[in-house]
């Protein structure tokens, strides 16, 4: 049995629905009161009940809660973990999800036996990070590495679908100027939602996967100029662009990753992907085939 936290999400949804192709024994944390339902009808999360009705077994239960978790991780062999605060709000927050939920979650696993760990950080998570979310993950992480379980840990760079979505997709739809920060010509292995669940499919099996962390990039380096370029490409007009300095606030983009928008100025990421895919056999979307889905009408 592998069960799947962060099944309404983007990430875990995706995963959920491979390991459903898959006919692999599925189960999902579900929470009362998610927000998931609505944000699907937007695109921004799973509906449980699709999961549900594709032949995954939902369990309720809430990061925040330990005690909750007992009867998610019975009997279960894997946990993928793809959980996180950043598009929630109230009571959802960083130090309550990130920390403590991870905290609860890996604790609640190694009681109940669980032998593998999957777990999806983020790349930079540091404990010395400004950023608390990148700060907690490695918390997080640190954790996992010093429990009994054999642990994964991936460590994806900025998924295109949702950085480019709130970025130049939400202030389009509204009407709105594109915002970019500095001089946004830093270049970053984007990532497409598929391929990170990819992974995290192929870590469930794979030997290489044991004990082992790595990052996750796109097949190639691309700044966030680059990427207005495709998005014209794709709709054949200009964008109109505004610059801000460091700092200023970017609309649309959630607080928990305002900082994430400066700190891209500062250094390239393009991540070497070649022997990872290989290894995990996964097939790398370019950048431009997920522009021309989410703007290819
Ligand atoms: N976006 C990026 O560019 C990026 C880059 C690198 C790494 N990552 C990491 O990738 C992972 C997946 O991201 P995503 O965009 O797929 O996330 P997402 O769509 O925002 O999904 C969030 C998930 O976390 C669950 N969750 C939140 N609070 C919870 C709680 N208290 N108890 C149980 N579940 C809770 C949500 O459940 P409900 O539906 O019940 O709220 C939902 O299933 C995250 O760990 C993220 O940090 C993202």
């Amino acid at each position: 049995m592998i069960l799947v936290v962060g099944a309404t999400g983007l990430l875990g949804g995706a995963i959920t629905q491979i390991l459903l192709a898959q006919s692999r024994d599925v189960r999902i944390l579900v929470r009362h009161n998610s927000p998931s339902t609505a944000m699907a009808a937007q695109g921004m999360a799973t509906a449980a009940q699709t999961l549900v009705d594709g032949g995954a077994q939902p369990v309720y239960g809430d990061l925040k809660d330990r005690a909750s978790l007992d009867d998610a991780v019975a009997g279960v062999d894997t946990v993928i973990t793809t959980a996180n605060s950043v598009l929630r709000s109230g009571e959802d927050t960083v130090e309550a999800v990130d920390l403590q939920g991870n905290l609860n979650l890996i604790d609640a696993a190694q009681q109940a036996g669980v032998k593998h760990f999957i777990f999806v950080s983020a790349l930079g998570a540091d404990v010395e990070s400004l950023i608390p979310l990148l700060r907690y993950k490695a918390q997080a992480c640190a954790a996992l590495r010093e429990c009994d379980m054999t642990h994964t840990i991936l460590s994806p760079n900025l998924f295109t679908e949702v950085w480019v979505g709130v970025v130049i997709g939400a202030p389009l739809k509204a009407g709105q100027p594109v915002t970019l920060v500095g001089e946004a010509r830093r270049k970053h292995s984007f990532v497409s939602i598929g391929d990170v669940a990819a992974f995290a499919v192929a870590a469930v099996d794979n030997p290489a996967a044991r004990n082992a962390s790595f990052p996750i990039g796109g097949p190639e380096g691309l700044s966030w100029r680059d990427i207005v370029a495709g998005i014209e490409q794709v709709l054949d007009r200009e964008l109109p662009v505004r610059f801000v300095q460091p700092g200023e606030h970017v609309p649309f983009v959630p607080e928990a990753v305002q900082q994430s928008l400066v700190t891209q100025n500062t250094f390239d990421s393009v991540i070497p992907m070649d022997d990872l895919a290989a290894t995990y056999g996964v097939t790398l979307t370019p950048v431009s085939t997920v522009l021309q889905r989410m703007f290819g009408g």
